[in-house]
């Protein structure tokens, strides 16, 4: 089995670069479903999500080449006219984020088959909130033999009120109100930086968007859109995940092609554990002398510290000084991670949806298995402050969201090391 081998002991110094979030380029390449011609997409990340989207994006009809010039981050969608109206189950099963066709399919067609994505590692992801909203448009859904089978030949405006910010029910509302006739008004919408990125997308290929940015999003349907080119917004879950590293490393991290501005509380919460912020003009600075100092951790929708950082910051929490209490209001089962770092000798006790973290000076070398993209992560970071070597398994979870994850740590003075690895058995 392949498994990232990490020598703990280095502190992390030196720059590494960000490019385009995972969790808005898979939605920006379904919402190019949206308008037949070629859509052009910039700052992808090399990532195996990508890759899988690029594959069913396929398979709904669209044709997907790389820039002529030759840029390894940029693509150009061609969307045919008649697209496929059905999203296999073999692909959608492996992203989360293939969900994101079920609007454009919807708008494009009137009608969408789309295979129920699962369950998954950070607990049970229910879609009521993205059928009752479409639903309320006029979109008539049911599911059967595992997939979902909406039908709207005639989508129309309405008024949706989520009952949870939901990243996923929100783009998926908003991509089917962008073609559908009338105004669309999404209360208690989600307001991450992907989703103002999608909304700016959608805005260059001609629709109208009002309230981009904040909880009320007004969309009234335009008969048709057209093809645009459109930058990624920076991932600002892989650049807090440098923070946090640089913050258990004592190290001292420059983080470039980034945001600081969608980062301010998990920035916040650096300076907080004693660490210096500098925020740069295409970036920031993370700088840790002493051992970290622990900081409470209550994860929410944008603007609140997301989910997605709460592993990276309970590896950091691990090893520093006092007891900080997490609260994780998104994904329950994200406590798993847990019991895996626990392996490496963290203090860890968890209860529902709390957890307590008592720092310790160092953790211990372990093998240990990461259970989705984001405990891979911290599981990593928990390597860098641990004695001796740590195995981590399950690496594709951390080839989904992060670039060369092994190779940007050896740039920084870690060592780490894909090799394969028999501590795990068969
Ligand atoms: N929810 C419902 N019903 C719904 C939809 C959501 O109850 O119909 C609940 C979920 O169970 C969860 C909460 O609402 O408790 C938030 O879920 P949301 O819909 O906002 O999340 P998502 O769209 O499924 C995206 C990211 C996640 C990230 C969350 C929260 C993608 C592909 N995934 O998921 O990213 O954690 O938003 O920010 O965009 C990751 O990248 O590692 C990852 C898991």
């Amino acid at each position: 089995m392949q498994v990232l081998r990490v020598t703990g002991g280095t502190r992390l110094a030196g720059s590494v670069d960000v490019v385009g979030a995972k969790n808005s380029v898979l939605k920006l390449m379904a919402a190019a479903l949206l308008a037949p011609g070629e859509t052009t997409l910039g700052n992808l990340p090399a990532i195996s999500d990508v890759t899988i989207m690029r594959e069913l994006l396929e398979r709904l009809g669209c044709q997907v080449a790389e820039s002529a010039d030759g840029a390894v981050d940029r693509v150009t969608i061609t969307t045919p006219e008649a697209i496929n109206p059905e999203a296999p189950y073999e692909l959608v099963r492996k992203i989360r984020g293939s969900i994101a066709v079920l609007g454009p399919m919807l708008a494009r067609t009137g009608r969408a088959k789309v295979a129920l994505p699962g369950g998954d590692a950070i607990g049970s992801r229910p879609l009521d909130m993205h059928f009752a909203g479409l639903e309320r448009m006029g979109a008539d859904i049911r599911t059967e033999h595992g997939y979902i089978v909406a039908e709207a030949p005639d989508l129309r405006g309405a008024s949706i009120w989520l009952d949870f910010p939901s990243v996923g029910a929100t783009e998926n509302i908003m991509t089917a109100a962008v073609l559908a006739k009338g105004t669309t008004v999404i209360d208690n919408a989600a307001r991450e930086p992907e989703i103002v990125d999608l909304c700016r997308m959608l805005v260059s290929m001609g629709a109208q968007i009002g309230g981009i940015g904040s909880s009320t999003l007004e969309i009234t349907g335009v008969e048709e859109l057209h093809g645009t080119t459109h930058h990624a917004v920076p991932d600002r879950i892989v650049a807090g995940t440098w923070a946090l590293a640089a913050v258990a490393t004592r190290g001292d991290v420059t983080v470039r092609g980034a945001n600081a501005t969608h980062l301010e509380i998990a920035l916040d919460k650096v300076v907080r554990a004693g660490g210096e912020v500098e925020v740069l003009a295409d970036g920031f600075r993370v700088a840790q002398a002493d051992r970290p100092r622990s900081f409470d951790v209550v994860t929410l929708p944008y603007p609140g510290l997301a989910s997605d950082l709460q592993p990276q910051a309970i590896a950091a929490l691990s090893v520093a000084e006092g007891t900080a209490m997490i609260t994780e209001n998104l994904f329950e089962a994200r406590f798993m991670f847990c019991d895996e770092i626990a392996r490496m000798g963290a203090d860890v006790r968890t209860d529902g949806h709390h957890a307590v973290v008592r720092g310790r000076e160092r953790l211990s070398g372990a093998p240990v298995r990461a259970t989705d993209i984001r405990a891979g992560a911290g599981l990593v970071i928990a390597g860098l402050v641990a004695e001796g070597v740590t195995e981590v398994a399950e690496i594709h979870h951390i080839d989904r969201g992060y670039v060369r994850f092994d190779e940007q740590l050896r740039g920084l003075g870690a060592d780490v090391e894909r090799v394969e690895s028999d501590s795990f058995g068969g």
